[in-house]
């Protein structure tokens, strides 16, 4: 299936990084937003980015200028109506992304593909308000989204055989490296990583070592680009308990509980990076 005009719903911290490279791969790219100040922050943010690969010397001005062309910025659902491909990036909220995937179907072509960035959800909960179950699946980015290789490619019962195959397939055309997933909370890296961070704030809460030493461990140990605090941070407390939450409710495992100091930092606001604190200050 030919696929030539993209949308990205959500202009947040994914979805602005799926829409750069949606639009960097040569897809006409559609990102939408609930509200224009939203849209133009994340539009802002990949000017940036392109900003400082030109600086760099690793994209010439002119590409800068013909991928921003690929690119159109919306605050309307309805102006994907044309998207041969959709990939949600919304807040991670069951019963949001539910009546974005609802509203999306009624909208697309029926030849359309139906796409979730979900990192913790069941993909096929948001497949069954749609008519198109066979033709939705999941598509898990990572942070940031521009530098990792990885997408994981979600399978649902229901998805078709020829979905599958168009959404791996769309994939690499992003450049990027795919896992195929089974439909399960976590699917396979948030499965390993969530139990790790949230274990590395038990060490932490229970005096074993200070967190700069347990991020030094684990960076010097074992070659971890950042240790578990710095990516708690750089991933956001909220979003991680979020993800805890869903994956605790499913599988009912002690290590996918969130520990307390994770609840007690969230409900002050210290959300990490986002909000300039979280395990540790950010200026
Ligand atoms: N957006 C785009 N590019 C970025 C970026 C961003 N936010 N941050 C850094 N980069 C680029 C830089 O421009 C630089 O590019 P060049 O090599 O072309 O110059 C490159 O990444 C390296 O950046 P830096 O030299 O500034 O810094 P670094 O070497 O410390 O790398 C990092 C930064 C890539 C973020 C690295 O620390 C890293 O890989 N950290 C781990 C990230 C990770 O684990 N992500 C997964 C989180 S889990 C998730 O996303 C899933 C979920 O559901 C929770």
């Amino acid at each position: 299936m030919g696929i030539e005009k993209v949308g990205v719903v959500g202009c947040g911290l994914m979805g602005s990084g799926i829409a750069q490279v949606c639009a960097a791969a040569g897809y006409a790219t559609t990102v939408t937003e609930v509200d224009e100040k939203r849209l133009q922050a994340g539009l802002a943010k990949i000017e940036a980015q392109l900003g400082r690969s030109v600086e760099k010397g690793k994209l010439s001005a002119a590409d800068k200028a013909a991928l921003l062309g690929r690119l159109q910025g919306t605050t309307r659902l309805a102006d994907l109506g044309k998207c041969d491909f959709v990939i949600e990036a919304a807040t991670e909220e069951a019963v949001a992304k539910k009546q974005i995937f609802a509203d999306l179907d009624a909208r697309l072509p029926q030849h359309a593909l139906l796409a979730s960035n979900t990192s913790s959800l069941t993909i096929i909960a948001l497949a069954a308000v749609t008519r198109r179950p066979d033709r939705v699946v999941g598509l898990h980015f990572f942070n940031p989204v521009p530098v990792m290789k990885l997408v994981e490619v979600v399978r649902t019962i229901a998805t078709s055989d020829e979905a599958w195959a168009t959404a791996k397939a769309f994939a690499a055309s992003l450049g990027k490296e795919v896992v195929e997933a089974k439909d399960t909370t976590g699917f396979v890296v948030n499965r390993l990583l969530v139990p790790y961070m949230l274990d590395a704030i038990r060490c932490y809460e229970q005096g074993l070592a200070s967190k700069e030493d347990i991020d030094r461990g684990m960076k010097l140990g074992c070659g971890y680009p950042m240790g578990p605090f710095e990516l708690l941070d750089f991933v956001g407390l909220d979003t991680t308990l979020s993800i805890a939450e869903i994956m605790f409710d499913e599988f009912r495992e002690p290590r996918f509980a969130p520990p307390s100091l994770l609840r007690r930092l969230v409900l002050a606001g210290h959300l990490g990076k986002k909000s300039g604190r979280g395990f540790y200050e950010h200026r």
